[in-house]
């Protein structure tokens, strides 16, 4: 038996729609066409005339799952990032403990098998308990699965060390995913050091925090000849840093989060944690570089760095409380409204941004909508006009900043492996 899912928009090249039926049997695409042949077992899903994507991939989400709970569950993130309209997301190692065994890597995909509603691929930590001293056995957690490796939360903070875990990961032939943090620069700060951190008394993060990392990094990339990704750029010196590096030929590649590309550290109006985040918003020039960067291909896609906390953590006051935002149940919605409705990009970027991208970056086998390919798709319905109301989310975390935004344009179905794993409520 397969399932056709008629009456889509697929988003061609040029950005224009064009209808027509999908088909997949056995969990793959088996026909994309006008009118495509059906079984007479065949099960038919009306997609309304709505938009099809291949399902979007997050290469940075934080399951909490082991020892955070509290905060998140691969169960709960799995189907809050099913109704954003991900199809697999790449699980963060800050938890506890920490996958930098095998062991505990082994764990953690028993639980994605038993308990994740869509595809999970976890990263592996570049040092044994993201301590920074230790370098975890890459080679070993390699052949147990890892996606990648990233300390992500903290930076590497030696040359040393960064060198090292780059020659080990490029003759693995996998990446090194950088959260770029120099410590001896975080200032205890809590927020951008800037016009904001001045008028609210709060000790500020300034840019070079991030930057100077980077600035190192990529040369330590075009040493080793690693492939070294940046996780949420934030600064404009990081993206003239990695703009000059590409164009020197250098193995690098970034994203960007949703929260950094739509905010400035002027929308902090009141010392209130749902605006506290690492990296911090930055200032307007910021915010105008991030998306000047995407445009022309410096940054090479959208991930969310979905970080969910409890409501009770996150009431502690800018300065106690947690850094991190949510961010999969609201992404689709605030970059369409805010980035393609306003004619800034195209919603065929826009898709890119958030599937094909991130899958061509880290050679997933996923992110293409085409026959042959994984039957991971989400429709979207791009009229639907609706207001974020955190109460509503799939997530264990209410942290974000977007509550009671109007936005327009809804992830409604989501597909993963030929099997429907979202379906909003008012689209059945
Ligand atoms: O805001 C953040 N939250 N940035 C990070 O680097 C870590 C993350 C978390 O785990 O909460
Ligand atoms: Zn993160």
């Amino acid at each position: 038996m397969g399932v056709i899912i008629k009456n889509v928009n697929q988003v061609l090249f040029n950005n224009e729609l064009e209808l027509c039926q999908i088909r997949m049997s056995n969990g793959v695409i088996t026909e994309i066409g006008k009118n495509v042949k059906q079984a007479h077992d065949d099960k038919i899903i009306d997609g309304k005339g709505h938009v099809i994507s291949p399902g979007f991939i997050d290469v940075h989400v934080h399951l909490r799952e082991p020892g955070g709970e509290a905060k998140e569950s691969i169960a709960t993130g799995t189907n809050a990032a099913a109704k954003g309209g991900y199809t697999t997301i790449c699980s963060m190692p800050n938890t506890n403990p920490v996958p930098d065994n095998h062991q505990t890597l082994d764990w953690l995909y028993e639980r994605i098998q038993k308990t994740a509603k869509i595809n999970v691929l976890p990263y592996a930590s570049i040092t044994k308990g993201l301590k920074g001293e230790e370098l975890s056995n890459m080679k070993e957690l390699k052949d147990a699965g890892a996606f990648a490796f990233t300390d992500d939360g903290v930076g590497i903070q030696t040359a040393d060390q960064m060198l090292q875990a780059m020659e080990i990961v490029a003759s693995l032939d996998l990446a090194v995913v950088a959260h770029c943090e120099d410590n001896s620069l975080i200032h205890s700060g809590v927020m951008h050091e800037g016009l904001t951190s001045e008028r609210m008394h709060l000790k500020g993060i300034p840019s070079v925090c991030e930057s100077v990392q980077i600035a190192r990094d990529v040369l330590l990339a075009e040493a080793t000849g690693c492939h070294y990704h940046v996780c949420h750029v934030s600064t404009k010196e990081s993206v003239r840093v990695i703009r000059d590096a590409k164009r020197a030929g250098i193995r690098v590649t970034a994203e960007v989060t949703p929260h950094h590309l739509l905010l400035d550290e002027s929308d902090i109006t009141e010392a209130n944690s749902n605006y506290k985040m690492n990296p911090p918003l930055r200032a307007k020039e910021d915010q105008q570089a991030l998306l000047a960067g995407l445009l022309d291909g410096t940054i090479d896609f959208i991930a969310t760095d979905h970080a969910p906390h409890t409501e009770e953590e996150k009431a502690r006051g800018m300065n106690d409380a947690p850094f991190g935002i949510v961010g999969l149940e609201t992404a689709f919605s605030l970059l369409y409204t805010h980035l393609v409705k306003n004619k800034i990009v195209t919603l065929k970027q826009l898709l890119d941004w958030l599937s094909v991208k991130p899958a061509q970056v880290f050679g997933m086998e996923v992110g293409s909508l085409k026959v042959g390919a994984k039957a991971d798709l989400t429709l979207l319905d791009i009229t639907k006009e609706w207001c974020i109301d955190k109460d509503t989310f799939l997530s264990k975390g209410r942290n974000t900043p977007f509550d009671k935004w109007e936005v327009t344009g809804k992830p409604v179905l989501t597909i993963v492996a030929g099997e429907i794993v979202f379906e909003e409520d008012y689209y059945v």
